[in-house]
């Protein structure tokens, strides 16, 4: 009672502020609260995907409480550091249904955490919803198990049919990171797709996360003569990376994956990451008003440009905030049966609605890193059919519409009607729209 007391004094954000004080122990959830736990790497090697990710539902969080909560009560976000391991992101998910009683959970960016994390929530049927992880057996831990991105088959589709279709290439080399079930993942894809749009991947070659010494692989990637090189990772590695090959004199273009995403990015790689490309949830140069005030909003707030996690976090989080008002009810299963219903969530990575897998499907765009680390939007891709392919059959049923939208108004040059495959070969169905429109040559941070 006394905290409640003390709570109705705070403002929102401190409010949350006093939320995300870690404990609270059993029962705290209580009638009074809605309890959603948030576990992020805040610490360790992708520090910065949880730090944005955080401030995305933090921010959610305010607006709903400022608004009056959800059904008239407050939500009380209980988040917690994993420091980017994937056993801690297990240890505090068992804390959270054992202990917390939290009634929902968001986490993690990178999918290994989530995976490590999913059975507990699947076993306890607290539902859980990832805002970013990609890889395609994060949901298939169980149907109380959602995510509001789209998947690795899509994103890995977009990224070979680019390199393959918009930039002519026809000789790959990967660099994989073999521990990491994203990076791995979307090899998997890549090795399936670029054949099939003629290409060839003439060598692949591992690290692991932390690295820091690529020479071996980048002598052996150079000797292959590649004319690009896909590196589906994490912005740390990929920096490094990038350098060290540009140093060996390696010029061909690097194309990567949401992972990059990062201001670090830059920050680290500098003019070695210039002229690259890679697929992510969505851009601050969105002309959609939603999108701009979102950013207007974040930047007020924070003093920073959200970048992609920020914006797939604070969706994710509005999309549980909006379920578990649906579901009026504290309830697991209502909560997850509310959620299975998402309709047409307005969200500032598109539209949100879950298919059969508790996956979304929704469109990715292709970034180009240019001077001075500004990215631009170089394609919209919208990829339908999320059952896309996973090594069982599918053939290379590749249906590319390429737009070129010259309005200037590029935020609404999604074309998603009319490219509907409709053929048993549900495969890369892709429309690359390139915008030419006033977006795609503004500034990032
Ligand atoms: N998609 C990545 C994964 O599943 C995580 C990620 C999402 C990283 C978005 C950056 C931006 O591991």
């Amino acid at each position: 009672m006394k905290r409640t007391f003390i709570a109705l004094g705070l403002t929102a954000s401190l409010l949350a502020a006093a939320a995300c004080q870690p404990g609270g122990g059993p029962g705290a959830g209580g009638g009074d609260k809605v309890k959603i736990g948030v576990f992020m790497s805040l610490t360790g090697s992708t520090a910065q995907f949880g730090i944005s990710s955080t401030n995305g539902i933090k921010m959610a969080a305010d607006e709903v409480n400022a608004a009056g909560g959800i059904n008239g009560k407050q939500i009380e976000l209980n988040v917690q550091d994993d420091r980017s391991d994937a056993q801690e992101a297990a240890t505090i998910v068992t804390k959270f249904v054992t202990q917390d009683g939290v009634a929902g959970i968001i986490g993690e960016v990178a999918s290994s955490r989530t995976i490590a994390a999913a059975p507990i929530a699947q076993n306890a049927k607290v539902p859980l919803l990832t805002p970013s992880s990609t890889n395609p057996d994060v949901t298939k831990k169980g149907d109380y198990i959602f995510r509001s991105c789209f998947i690795d088959p899509v994103q890995g589709a977009a990224m070979a049919q680019f390199a393959a279709k918009s930039l002519g290439k026809k000789r790959a080399a990967l660099m994989v990171d073999r521990k990491n079930d994203y990076s791995t993942g979307l090899e998997k894809v890549i090795n399936e797709v670029f054949p099939k749009l003629g290409g060839e991947v003439v060598i692949t070659q591992s690290y692991q996360e932390g690295d820091t010494d690529f020479n071996g692989q980048l002598t052996s990637i150079k000797g292959s003569n590649p004319d690009v090189i896909f590196i589906p990772g994490y912005y740390g590695d990929v920096a490094l990376i990038a350098k060290q090959a540009r140093d060996k004199g390696i010029t061909v273009p690097l194309v990567g994956g949401d992972g990059w995403d990062s201001a670090q990015l830059y920050t680290i790689g500098g003019q070695a990451v210039v002229g690259s490309y890679f697929t992510n949830h969505y851009s601050p140069y969105d002309t959609d008003p939603k999108v701009q005030k979102f950013v207007k909003d974040y930047q007020t707030r924070y003093g920073s440009i959200p970048d992609a996690l920020a914006a797939t976090a604070y969706d994710a989080a509005h999309i549980m905030f909006d379920a578990v008002k649906r579901a009026n009810s504290l309830d697991g299963k209502a909560i997850r049966d509310a959620l299975a219903t998402t309709k047409d969530f307005p969200g500032v990575t598109g539209t949100v609605n879950f298919n059969e897998n508790r996956d979304a499907v929704k469109p990715i765009m292709m970034i180009r890193v240019d001077d001075g680390g500004k990215y631009a939007i170089q394609e919209r891709v919208v990829v339908e059919g999320a059952a896309m392919p996973t090594g069982t059959g599918g053939g290379a049923n590749t249906n590319t519409n390429t737009n070129a939208n010259t309005a200037a108004t590029p935020g609404a040059n999604t074309n998603a009607a009319g490219n509907a495959n409709s053929g048993a070969n549900t495969n890369a169905n892709t429309n690359a729209n390139a915008n030419t429109g006033a977006a795609n040559t503004k500034a990032t941070p």
